[in-house]
């Protein structure tokens, strides 16, 4: 049988594994919120539906693959969102659930791998908590893929930099960690081919950095001034709690156990390499 793929929540990663399937022969339903989102997929030939998932689950079908890209809710404790998804999906060969590594919360710059109990620090964080738990009770066969910052091109901080933001010194920079999303969605096909059910697995470029060192290399490739520092009590003043909270957390994510598994590795696995990519598909935009 030729897979077919339901993906709930098709935008960036989701879209992009769409097209890698459609590439390889199989099909795809591709589910999103909005038309806008929706008669984008249709123009690349994804076939798409939208449908919010706050009132509805997805239609019924015989999926081999359910990939669930879309976020919880912004409130409450839970993700019906995803309870809905699950409902509905009776059989598949493997349900993916894309969370993050915020499910982590504060591990004080340590190096964290999969055997790390969860242990979120904000509401969001605990809806992830929450929606992983329903996954691996839903009796599919299922795997939980944990996303740190996702950039690709289109979502790189250039206006911010250019505008002068201020960053958080390095002295006081937790350690963060990114994926290029072209890195995710191929970490997804490769879980979906190759890793075993019921695993949890880290999706991470390997190479964490404190967090100006994104906007500094940034800053080398286009020429412009290195950003502004502040210390941790200016940022205080000056940013929204919303952005505090990511940064009250420290850690450094190992994904061995995804390249073990799989044999996976990131095509963009340094952060400049990551940022020409960026850069380059936005001029040939
Ligand atoms: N941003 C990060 O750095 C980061 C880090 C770790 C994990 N993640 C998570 O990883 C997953 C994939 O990320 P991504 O960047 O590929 O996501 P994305 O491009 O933001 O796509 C999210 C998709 O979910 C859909 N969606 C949102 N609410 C919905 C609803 N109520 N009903 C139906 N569809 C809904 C959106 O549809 P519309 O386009 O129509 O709104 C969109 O297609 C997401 O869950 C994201 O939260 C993100």
């Amino acid at each position: 049988m030729q897979p077919h793929w339901l993906i709930v929540g098709c935008g960036d990663t989701g879209s992009r594994v769409a097209r890698n399937v459609l590439d390889s022969g199989g099909q795809v339903l591709a589910l999103v919120r909005s038309s806008a989102s929706r008669d984008q997929l249709r123009q690349q030939s994804i076939p798409a539906h939208a449908i919010d998932l706050d009132e509805q689950g997805p239609p019924a079908g015989r999926f081999t693959h359910v990939l669930y890209a879309a976020p919880p809710p912004r409130e409450g404790d839970d993700d019906p969102r995803l309870a809905r998804c699950l409902t509905a999906v009776t059989a598949v060969d493997r349900f993916i659930y894309i969370s993050t590594t915020g499910v982590y919360g504060d591990c004080n710059g340590e190096w964290v791998n999969e055997e790390r109990r969860p242990a979120p620090q904000t509401g969001r964080a605990g809806r992830r908590v929450a929606a992983e738990t329903r996954v691996q009770g839903s009796g599919l066969p299922w795997n939980i893929l944990r996303a740190p910052g996702i950039y690709g091109p289109g979502r790189i901080p250039i206006e911010r930099l250019r505008d002068g933001a201020p960053v958080l010194s390095d002295a006081q920079s937790p350690w963060t960690n990114r994926i290029h999303v072209a890195d995710l969605a191929q970490a997804v096909l490769a879980v979906a081919a190759r890793a075993p059910a019921d695993r949890v697995y880290n999706v991470s470029d390997g190479q964490p950095t404190p967090m100006a060192a994104q906007y500094r290399e940034l800053a080398a490739l286009l020429g412009e001034a290195p950003p502004p520092e502040i210390s941790w009590a200016e940022a205080q003043e000056r940013w929204s709690e919303m952005r505090l909270s990511f940064l009250r957390d420290s850690r450094r994510v190992s994904s061995d156990r995804l390249r073990q598994d799989t044999g996976w590795s990131p095509e963009f696995s340094t952060l400049r390499d990551g940022l020409k990519d960026c850069l380059r598909q936005a001029a040939v935009r």
